[in-house]
């Protein structure tokens, strides 16, 4: 089930997890430390109760009873109310709540106060509990009742009002800590999946560093050793393909000037074609290797810039092509990039877009601030809906482009998708419903 409020980060979650705990805490402990002082304040409350009224019974006791209201009147009584009475107290309170009531008795007998002990009948208590008003009956051995009104001061769950305040500053100082350590805590995690991500990107990204805490470097050490070996795979493949490549030139060479033997003029230049081809090939798959050899950094580039250049390059190169090729969007845009292979991969796209659709409108938008779009369009017939994906595989090329006349080998593609990829985004084909084929390239920026 998900929470709407609930975080996606790991460190949001965490931080959720022990920020909820701490609230619980510090609720459970203001709550324990508020009943405890409730506890205290009525303690003392029946206590001091128990001794005034005690006192004011015993002067009583010992008072005659002729002289006794007189006293009561002198006596200093505080917010004490006291009179006496032929009849116990009638008042609209319920009596004291049993555990306090057995409290307050409990306390009026104790008391070393000298007075004779009072019999449970003898004593009448009304209000107490939620209420702040007592109400005491006490007869005296002469059937007289002494009837005393008393006003508790409300109960207070903490006794400074700064209490609140450094109990809420001292808090948020734990749930700022909490904040700090995830953060500290989490870091290796991003860390780490940025560096997986920047893998994917570049195999010769720079490795991670590895200290910190041991479970952190251990991962960093699993991490770097993971990277060493894909690194080296892919160097052991792409050292294979030029070896081969390399290896083929010569036999290559010598069937060429073998072929010059052929009696048949036209056997000879069907082979010599044949060869030339296959040298194309094999000059395509050292080119390939050089390039996954050689590394370019990452520098910040002006995409716009670049895109004019290759055009105009291209309008150079086939003149009668000059007004069929079109840039649109912006003039500026600072992307990062390693110029020369993003500049090659371009290239090969619109190469492809004038071969076989014979014009080509590059197109550059920024949809999202996280990426931008680069889309080459054509005229021509487009790729086949079956064929879309495989034209990426190295070597494969369209039926109709067969003929030797593009001199094409079918690496255009797979190439300018690897940089592209090598680039951290991805290149897509797509048949235009106008006809010709539309090469959207992302890019991150
Ligand atoms: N714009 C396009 N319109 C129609 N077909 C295309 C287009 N671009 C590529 N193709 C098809 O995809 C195939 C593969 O293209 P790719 O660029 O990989 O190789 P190539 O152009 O044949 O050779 P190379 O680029 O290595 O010289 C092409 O042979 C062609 O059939
Ligand atoms: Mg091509």
């Amino acid at each position: 089930m998900r929470l709407p409020l609930w975080p996606a980060s790991l460190a949001g979650r965490t931080a959720a997890v022990l920020l909820i705990g701490l609230v619980l805490v510090q609720g459970a402990g203001l709550t324990i430390h508020a009943l405890d002082r409730l506890d205290v304040q009525r303690l003392a409350q029946m206590r001091d109760l128990a001794f005034r009224a005690v006192g004011l019974y015993r002067t009583m006791i010992l008072t005659d009873p002729v002289h006794r209201a007189h006293v009561l009147n002198d006596m200093h009584r505080s917010d004490l109310g006291a009179v006496l009475s032929p009849v116990p107290p009638s008042v609209d309170m319920p009596e004291m709540p049993p555990p306090e009531q057995r409290l307050l008795r409990v306390h009026m007998n104790l008391l070393p106060v000298g007075a004779p002990a009072m019999r449970w009948q003898d004593l009448v208590i009304y209000g107490g509990g939620p209420m702040r008003s007592v109400v005491l009956g006490m007869r005296l051995p002469d059937g007289q009742w002494l009837n005393v009104t008393a006003h508790l001061e409300p109960l207070r769950p903490w006794h400074s009002p700064t209490f609140l305040v450094a109990f809420v500053l001292m808090t948020l100082a734990a749930a700022l800590l909490t904040l700090w350590t995830v953060r500290r805590l989490i870091a290796p995690v991003r860390v780490l999946a940025e560096a997986a991500e920047g893998l994917g990107r570049d195999v010769n990204a720079p490795p991670l560093p590895e200290d910190g805490p041991s479970e952190v470097r251990t991962a960093a050490i699993a991490f770097n050793t993971m990277a060493l070996r894909i690194r080296r795979f892919v160097q052991d493949r792409t050292e294979l393909l030029t070896a081969i490549g390399h290896d083929l030139r010569t036999p290559i060479t010598r069937l060429k000037l073998r072929a010059e033997f052929v009696e048949d003029d036209e056997q000879r230049a069907k082979i010599l074609g044949d060869l030339e081809e296959l040298e194309a090939m094999v000059s395509a798959t050292l080119a390939f290797g050089r390039d996954a050899r050689t590394t370019e950094p990452l520098s910040p580039i002006d995409l716009p810039e670049l895109l004019r250049t290759i055009l105009d390059e291209t309008g150079d190169a086939w003149p009668d092509m000059q007004d069929r090729l079109r840039y649109e969007g912006p003039s500026h845009l600072t992307v990062q990039a390693r110029p020369l292979s993003l500049k090659r991969a371009i290239v090969n796209l619109i190469t492809n877009a004038i071969h076989y659709g014979g014009s080509a409108a590059v197109r550059l938008s920024v949809p999202d601030p996280g990426a931008v779009l680069v889309e080459v369009e054509d005229d021509g017939p487009g790729i086949p809906p079956a064929e879309l994906d495989r034209v990426f595989e190295p070597f494969h090329r369209g039926e109709p482009s067969r003929s030797r006349e593009t001199g094409g080998v079918g690496l255009g593609l797979p190439i300018a998708r690897n940089i592209i990829r090598a680039h951290g985004g991805d290149v897509a084909l797509a048949n235009r419903s106008a006809g010709g084929l539309r090469v959207t390239v992302t890019l991150p920026v």
